[in-house]
């Protein structure tokens, strides 16, 4: 075997499995070969630059050291182990094995020494929700001890992937003379479009609900920022208040935090952790747009709270798709070669 990683892209069609494509290329990731996996929809297609999309079956996933999975959760609770038992490390964007206690919950900057027990030969990337707050909450943890977070999401289109970006694509034009049409018809001028990926139409609208329904009123898409962020920042007892929110972005998560800690809060001393933290940029007017194709989260709008010197307002903004996803995972890819974390490696100092 030579002695660069050979890779696994699975979901390599999907609005993830591209941007993984694109940034193991941007940032010179050293493989031997990538192959690129999608469903039996996909299989025979020819990716330009990439290869010939080849189909899940077991005599097509050995011989692999990494596998990049977006492919959703199904896809990776069947395949995943089967890749690890066939001797890759499995790195996984869905939801499957996120809470999995023997599966660490890795974000690149925050907490890479999870990396060290890798018990089902699996890691999990983070929601992409909770990864962009995941960096801040560190740099401030760090400095004044994280107690509380009221969390508020805006969340783009493309966290429900290339459908999601599809449908909001489909329902502007209908809607290209909103203001007459919502003036004149009311709700009913929006409320007629045709939706099934969004909890509601989404074209000049703002929707509160993403994901399924879980416990006492919340969605799973909340409850992932409850579990996720206790589990990756080790504060089991945490106190998170989620809100959810899709707005009508293509790319680029937002999220205003509420943030109490055990310490008081000083102004310039919160600027200067954020600051030093590795991937994180401030930003006095942070938006989407700006940010989407950028890999640094940004951080804005920082304000003490007027009422409570423990606590700090602050608005962050990171591109679900690189810094949510993508990147990460790469990130993590890099961290296992240059920690020599790969099962080969490992076999080899057994
Ligand atoms: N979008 C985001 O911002 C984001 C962020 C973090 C995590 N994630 C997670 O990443 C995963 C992928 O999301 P996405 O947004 O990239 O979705 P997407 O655009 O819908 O892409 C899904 C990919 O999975 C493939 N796939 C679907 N069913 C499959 C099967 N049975 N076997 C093999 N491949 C299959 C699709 O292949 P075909 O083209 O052949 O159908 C496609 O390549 C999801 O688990 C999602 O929760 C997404």
């Amino acid at each position: 075997m030579s002695a660069a990683p050979r890779v696994a892209v699975v979901g390599a069609t999907g609005a993830v499995g591209r941007i993984m494509l694109e940034v193991l290329v941007g940032r010179q990731f050293a493989a031997s070969e990538i192959v690129p996996f999608a469903s039996e929809r996909s299989a025979g297609r020819e990716l330009p630059g990439v290869g010939v999309v080849a189909p899940l079956r077991e005599d097509t996933i050995t011989g692999f050291d990494l596998a990049l999975f977006s492919a959703g959760g199904a896809t990776s609770r069947e395949w995943a182990p089967r890749f690890a038992a066939a001797g890759a490390v499995v790195i996984d964007n869905s939801s499957a094995w996120r809470m999995d206690p023997q599966v660490p919950l890795v974000v690149s900057e925050v907490n890479p020494d999870a990396l060290g027990r890798i018990e089902r030969g699996i890691v999990a990337n983070p929601n992409c929700t909770t990864m962009v707050i995941m960096l801040p909450l560190k740099a401030l943890h760090d400095a004044f001890g994280l107690r509380e977070i009221v969390a508020t999401s805006f969340q783009a289109a493309g966290g429900a992937g290339q459908k999601g970006m599809d449908e909001l694509a489909a329902q502007v034009p209908l809607l290209h003379n909103a203001r007459e049409q919502l003036v004149s018809a009311g709700a009913a001028a929006i409320a007629s479009i045709e939706h099934s990926i969004h909890a509601a139409p989404l074209a000049y609208n703002v929707v509160p609900w993403l994901g399924s329904p879980a416990a006492d009123g919340y969605s799973d898409e909340e409850l992932k920022l409850v579990n996720e962020s206790r589990k990756i920042l080790e504060l089991p007892d945490l106190r998170v208040s989620p809100t959810c929110v899709r707005v009508p972005v293509m790319v680029g998560h937002c999220i205003e935090l509420h943030a109490t800690f055990e310490r008081p809060v000083d102004h310039a001393g919160a600027i200067a952790a954020l600051e030093a933290f590795p991937g994180v940029v401030l930003d006095e007017l942070p938006t989407p747009v700006k940010y989407a194709g950028r890999d640094e989260v940004a951080v804005g709008r920082i304000r003490a709270d007027p009422g409570d010197s423990h606590s700090l307002n602050l608005f962050v903004v990171g591109d679900n798709l690189l810094k949510g996803a993508a990147l990460n995972a790469v990130q993590i890819a890099e961290l296992l070669v240059a920690r020599g974390l790969l099962r080969r490696h490992l076999a080899a100092t057994a």
